[in-house]
């Protein structure tokens, strides 16, 4: 089956009426950014919306990408949480016949809405607070008792999956879950990369493929209890607590694991947990047994204690949680509407601009440019809603700033009337986007060129579950508010600007711009010279 494509699906979630089949739904309205297109979180195996109906506030998931036999899937893992009186999960039903997008008749899964905070919003606003953290540490332990003991697994717990709602912890997004009587080594997705061990495939499917998410999320969650400054340093734009993939892969390397070891009353548990990082999967202890120090697989190699500069540590390539833009790269962007990625750029204009719609005042908002608005660029939204989130009002003082930003690239804003393009990320949190320097972001950007291509994630299915590559997605399609953004002026290619920026960044790049003939000349010249000289 094909799915249909964000830009689709938007357009669909404008009509409820129209689009949903369930009565309540029918009746709801989608939440929307400033210009009236529908706010959409996510970008995995699915797209997820805010809906609020007369009754409820629900999460609806549609998905853009295949899941084989998901309507098995969620009738296993339904019967069995429903079994469950635990509190950790959302109420959810999934409808096999949720969605009419252009006369196909799609899944949905509607989900209760939890009103609180991810994990790694509830952070940026808990962890300096220690009590808070250890009822954390409490609370993910008797989860991962409870998934022991009943033989169940989440399969990608991380910073957006968990939500803290009064300080209690919900889990949701419950597409990859592990339930007993289903097919062990039959997976669809490897979860977050920062809260999965190295080994980690489709095939780990089964219960126990949470442990080392377990160990990662308390390790941390202790370390940021002893020493509350390792959180804003290692947090990379919310992804994840302290620990990235790199940690994991290299843990001789890491500067995290080295301030870890330093820490008398975390030497310990940070020696075993690089073990753990170092051996096979299946050596993964249970949380309960790394606690006690039971069933510690043996170090492959003991980190030593170094007195390299931190700057000096990195040995192995940047690994993504999800693929690298360039926000200098227009194309590849566009190949990746729908998808969450992780855009870097310096940034190059600010522009703060405002939007009246129907009754109410004007809403605020702003954009941060990597080019020029007159040409097609990508860029970072913030909406009302962020804008009033964010400690620090973006201004003039951020152009030049590497940052890199993790989110949806939404479906491109287009200006008939000035003849430009917009892609954009939205950032609806605090610290969502990250200050780079300029080395580092060099070294993710290398990492681009090993990347795997657009839309083919490695998952079966994942080549037929979507066509953006081929043919990417309008938001003029899309959207049949005429919604136009201020400016004036036509478009125009790139800013010299972006030019130089992008040249001064690649040397390779510089080289690719001499033109051919330049070339051919300058090799010419050089032989007339050898051949005067001898
Ligand atoms: N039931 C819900 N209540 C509140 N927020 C939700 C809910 N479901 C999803 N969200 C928000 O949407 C984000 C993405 O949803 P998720 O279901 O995890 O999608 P994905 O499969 O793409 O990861 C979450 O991180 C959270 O911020
Ligand atoms: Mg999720």
């Amino acid at each position: 089956m094909s799915y249909p494509q964000i830009t689709e699906y938007h357009e669909a979630v404008q009509h409820p009426a129209q689009a949903f089949i369930d009565p309540d739904l029918k009746q709801g309205t989608v939440a929307e950014n400033n210009l009236g297109l529908p706010l959409v979180m996510s970008g995995g195996f699915a797209l997820t919306y805010a809906v609020t109906t007369p009754r409820r506030k629900c999460a609806v998931r549609c998905f853009h990408r295949e899941i084989p036999a998901i309507q098995q899937k969620y009738d296993s893992i339904s019967k069995k949480l429903r079994s469950l009186t635990n509190g950790f999960f959302v109420d959810f039903d999934f409808q096999q016949s949720g969605i009419s997008v252009r006369q196909q008749v799609l899944p949905i899964v509607r989900m209760d809405w939890v009103d609180g905070d991810t994990l790694g919003v509830w952070l940026d606003k808990h962890f300096d607070d220690p009590r808070a953290l250890e009822k954390a540490r409490t609370d993910f332990a008797a989860i991962a008792r409870l998934f022991e003991r009943e033989g169940i697994a989440h399969g990608d717990i991380q910073n957006g999956n968990v939500m803290l709602t009064n300080g209690d912890i919900k889990l949701i997004d419950y597409d990859g879950m592990f339930v007993p009587g289903m097919r062990p080594g039959n997976g669809s997705e490897t979860g977050h990369k920062h809260f999965q061990h190295p080994d980690r495939r489709v095939s780990s499917f089964g219960p126990g493929m949470d442990r080392f998410s377990f160990i990662a999320l308390d390790l941390s969650l202790k370390a940021v209890i002893e020493d509350r400054s390792l959180y804003p340093k290692f947090r990379e734009g919310g992804e994840t607590i302290i620990f990235k993939a790199n940690d994991f892969a290299d843990p001789q390397n890491s500067a995290v694991f080295r301030r870890l070891l330093a820490m008398p009353k975390l030497k310990e548990q940070a020696r075993n947990f690089a073990a753990i990082c170092e051996a096979p999967l299946a050596a993964v202890p249970t949380l309960e047994e790394f606690l006690a120090g039971y069933n510690i697989p043996a170090a492959k190699t003991p980190i030593k204690p170094s007195s390299a500069p931190e700057t000096k540590l990195r040995a192995t390539a940047y690994i993504a949680a999800y693929p690298v833009v360039d926000a200098l790269n227009f194309s590849a962007a566009l190949q990746r509407v729908g998808d969450r990625v992780e855009l870097i750029g310096r940034i190059v204009e600010v522009k703060p601009g405002s939007r009246k719609r129907g009754k109410g005042p004007a809403k605020h908002y702003v954009f941060i440019n990597f080019g020029s608005w007159r040409g097609n660029i990508v860029k970072i939204s913030i909406w009302s809603d962020g804008l009033a989130k964010l400690k620090e009002r973006p201004s003039n003082a951020w152009i030049g700033r590497w940052v890199s930003v993790t989110g949806l690239m939404d479906v491109p804003y287009e200006s008939k009337r000035h003849g430009y393009k917009h892609l954009s990320i939205t950032v609806q949190e605090d610290g969502q986007i990250q200050q780079l320097d300029e080395r580092e972001a060099g070294v993710r950007l290398a990492s681009i060129s090993t990347a795997p291509p657009p839309r083919d994630h490695g998952l079966p299915g994942a080549d037929r579950s979507g066509t953006a590559a081929a043919e990417p997605p309008f938001a003029a399609n899309a959207k049949p508010k005429d919604v136009r953004l201020r400016g004036r002026g036509i478009a125009r290619k790139r800013t010299s600007r972006a030019t130089a920026q992008e040249a001064a960044r690649s040397p390779q790049r510089l080289l690719a711009r001499i033109p051919r003939w330049m070339w051919v000349v300058g090799t010419i010249i050089v032989l007339v010279m050898l051949h005067r000289m001898y």
